[in-house]
């Protein structure tokens, strides 16, 4: 790999956490705060994770032949994750849909905008998994830095994000590295343009998909036109602007020597840790006491 690269942290363990959430529960229909654009964001996004997830797989699975050792034990713990992940949004998209909403324009679109990138073969599918699950990973950081994305929202709804964020941190470097394994014999120039072009390509896509996704919804809870829109466009650039917000960590994609973990934020997982072990603390003292 180049030298102008940070690899991924030694002693990171990628750890499958098999949770599942708000199973026999129904959903309430604005889980996230009573707040329409935000409960229609977070369910547009979650639209995308049953399918998007399992193409991330498979496109990164496509590259896992000869990798070194520790690569493809980081490439079998990111399936396992990403399997988990689908299992789980797929479940909590079946709730919202309970909960009365038609997401099938959603599904629709997602499954349009896949097959164009399926077409363009495997080094492209493995570029825009690696922007994708950039992306994802600037969205955790958010989301576990600043408690205001979730503040309001549903208990249960709000630790499945918070689970998922965790294990996008934590795997965020797998694709990349497969991706420098993939190109190593390609050209610093060539490798540049495909991982820049595409990601161009795949933000367009997402912001547009996104926003399109978010007012559909928001039009099923009886919210149109302009105020639907100023709401939305308040809601992700403004506050708490998670858009804005990614912005900066966005940008760094493009330069010279980016790596995932060039950010280490480490310091989320070990709070997200330290948190989960305090709220089972009082379990284990109750059952001692027994
Ligand atoms: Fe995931
Ligand atoms: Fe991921």
């Amino acid at each position: 790999m180049p030298a102008t690269t940070l690899p991924t942290p030694a002693g990171l363990q990628i750890t499958p956490r098999d949770r599942k959430f708000g199973r026999g529960e129904q959903l309430t229909r604005l889980w996230h705060g009573g707040r329409v654009e935000a409960t229609a964001i977070y369910n547009a996004l979650s639209t995308t994770f049953p399918v998007g997830e399992a193409f991330f797989v498979e496109s990164v699975r496509a590259f896992r032949e000869g990798t070194p050792a520790t690569l493809a034990g980081e490439i079998r713990a990111f399936t396992t994750q990403e399997a988990i992940h689908s299992r789980e949004h797929d479940a909590f998209n079946r709730r919202a849909i309970d909960a009365g909403y038609d997401l099938s324009r959603l599904e629709a679109q997602i499954e349009k905008r896949l097959a164009v990138t399926r077409s363009r073969g495997p080094f492209v599918n493995l570029a825009a998994t690696m922007a994708l699950e950039h992306f994802t990973a600037i969205l955790a950081h958010q989301l576990l830095a600043n408690p205001r994305h979730l503040a309001g929202a549903d208990r249960e709804a709000a630790e499945l994000w918070r689970w998922h964020a965790v294990e996008e941190i934590e795997h965020k470097g797998v694709a990349y590295d497969t991706w420098l394994w993939a190109t190593r014999d390609w050209p610093r120039w060539k490798r540049w343009k495909l991982k820049a072009k595409v990601m161009l390509f795949i933000t367009r896509n997402f912001v547009v998909d996104r926003t399109a996704g978010a007012l559909e919804l928001m039009r099923q809870d009886g919210m149109t036109g302009a105020k639907a829109w100023a709401l939305l466009f308040s809601y992700l650039w403004l506050r708490p602007g998670m858009f804005r917000k990614i912005a900066g960590a966005w940008l760094r994609y493009f330069l010279p020597g980016f790596h995932p973990w060039n950010e280490d934020d480490r310091h989320l997982l070990a709070a997200y840790e330290a948190s989960a072990a305090k709220a089972a603390a009082p379990e284990r003292k109750v059952r001692r006491a027994i």
